[in-house]
């Protein structure tokens, strides 16, 4: 087996719990999950999303960091390495080129959208939310997408601040990074529950989102629980495997992932807890804002309450340092890559798969004005289809090759051996679970993604 000479171990303990945890935590549990669980069926979509957490997103991170962990490589080689030691033949090597490529198209895009998070922190530091309606919002918004330089300025600080940790390598980048970024992240989400407990609509917020609306649990309700467990456990596309390659041979597989996975689902619901008590404690706007929840609705919120300097900065700070944390963790796989098979100093990795995502991201700046209207491919523009190729095939694809590998080819003793720390109940229910139950239901989720599309484009 190739193994690498400068391949690092986490330094600390801790660490690949805390990288993990940065990586899961982001734009998804922030941005998307309190809109989605709103627009959803509350409690029943909640639910569903932690079955889909618990036994499809679980299982298939527990098999993405063996894998890692296992090659100690970048995900291309660790791949390779792993399907030579079992074998296999060289189609299984894909698994690292899907999710290298995977993690770059989608960087490309989500520092784009995170750049609005920068934007809107240095609104709510200057206090310009006070005042805002609804109506202002919007346009406060709508005047920031059609805005070209400053999407581009914002998408490229956010870009730079990613790869400048990377450039400095795991130990002394990213490790230093989240030893700071991820307590911080902690005491701005309790400082902000405890504001948002003062408020009075904590209550009427967790009512909301987890009163039992039965009536909206839908079939379509499932896949995007069932999708949006993949994307927001970064699953499916090697930035766990390329974190777990740093994880020493002692730390129990299983138990860490359990603790990721609760870390980011509690995220997910002190999040949704306290933007819905602010929603309702303003009078004059509504709960169900879709994706403009926290750009639009929220902004208002903040406008008029009595701490809203300071809220809304925190809010907004708490999503930039998340967001961070996750881009780091889409660029690593590639970075990795080159630095490791082709001896590129980390630097110029960096600066060269950085500099690409950055060129492909001005696409998705386009798509928020210029070419919003231009279609791609299947009627989206070029921004959804990223969003929709990576999203819905990528990483499901990714993951269900992840649960196959593991659960059929792999040799046994091997996933035995790598859970040795772990008891061995958990290893038969994670193996039984990996070979099923995770393989069907996301074969469930690429059918039915892709299905309604082509539907759409057979019918014109
Ligand atoms: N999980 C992050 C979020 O919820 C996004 C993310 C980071 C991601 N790395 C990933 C998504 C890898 C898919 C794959 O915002």
């Amino acid at each position: 087996m190739k193994r690498l000479k400068q391949h690092a171990i986490w330094g600390r303990r801790g660490s690949f719990i805390l990288a993990a945890t940065g990586s899961a935590v982001g734009l998804g549990n922030i941005w998307k999950f309190p809109y989605i669980a709103g627009e959803n069926g509350g409690a029943a979509f909640v639910l569903l999303y932690l079955a889909c957490v618990a036994l499809v997103g679980i299982p298939i991170m527990m098999a993405e960091i063996m894998l890692g962990r296992r090659g100690r490589a970048n995900p291309i080689t660790t791949m390779n390495n792993i399907r030579t030691e079992a074998g296999a033949s060289w189609f299984w090597t894909l698994i690292g080129w899907l999710g290298v490529i995977a993690g770059f198209l989608i960087l490309s895009y989500y520092t784009v959208i995170a750049g609005w998070t920068l934007d809107y922190f240095a609104l709510a530091v200057q206090n310009k939310f006070v005042g805002l309606d609804g109506d202002s919002s919007n346009k406060l918004f709508d005047a920031l997408l059609a805005d070209r330089s400053r999407l581009v300025q914002s998408h490229t600080s956010f870009m730079a601040m990613t790869a400048l940790v990377l450039m400095f390598g795991v130990n002394k980048g990213l490790e230093n990074v989240i030893r700071w970024t991820m307590p911080i992240l902690l005491l701005l989400l309790l400082a902000l529950l405890g504001y948002a407990y003062t408020t009075g609509e904590l209550l009427t917020s967790a009512r909301f989102l987890f009163s039992f609306n039965v009536e909206d649990l839908s079939w379509n309700a499932t896949l995007i629980a069932l999708g949006h467990a993949f994307f927001t456990l970064s699953l499916g596309m090697g930035a766990i495997m390329a974190y777990g390659a740093y994880m020493p041979s002692t730390a129990a597989i299983g138990k860490t992932v359990i603790i990721v996975a609760l870390l980011d689902v509690l995220v997910a619901i002190i999040t949704s807890l306290f933007v819905f008590a602010f929603v309702f404690a303003t009078p004059g706007i509504q709960a169900s804002q879709g994706p403009g929840l926290i750009f639009v609705t929220l902004p208002v919120a903040f406008g008029s309450m009595p701490a809203g300097l300071f809220i809304g900065s925190a809010f907004f700070l708490m999503v930039i340092l998340s967001a961070w944390v996750s881009t780091i963790s889409l660029l690593e796989p590639a970075v990795a890559y080159l630095n490791e098979r082709f001896d590129f100093h980390r630097i110029s990795a960096c600066l060269i798969v950085a500099g690409a995502a950055w060129l492909l991201g001005l696409g998705s700046v386009l798509s928020f004005n210029e070419w919003s209207d231009q279609e791609l491919i299947w009627g989206m523009n070029f921004r959804t289809s990223i969003d929709f190729f990576t999203a819905n095939l990528l990483l499901p694809i990714g993951g269900l090759l992840i649960a196959i590998f593991v659960g059929w080819v792999m040799n046994i003793e091997i996933t035995k051996h790598e859970m040795q720390q772990d008891s061995p109940y958990l290893y038969a229910v994670w193996r039984f679970v990996l070979r099923y139950f995770a393989p069907l239901a996301v074969l469930v989720i690429i059918v039915n993604g892709v299905y309604p599309v082509l539907t759409v484009v057979v019918a014109e």
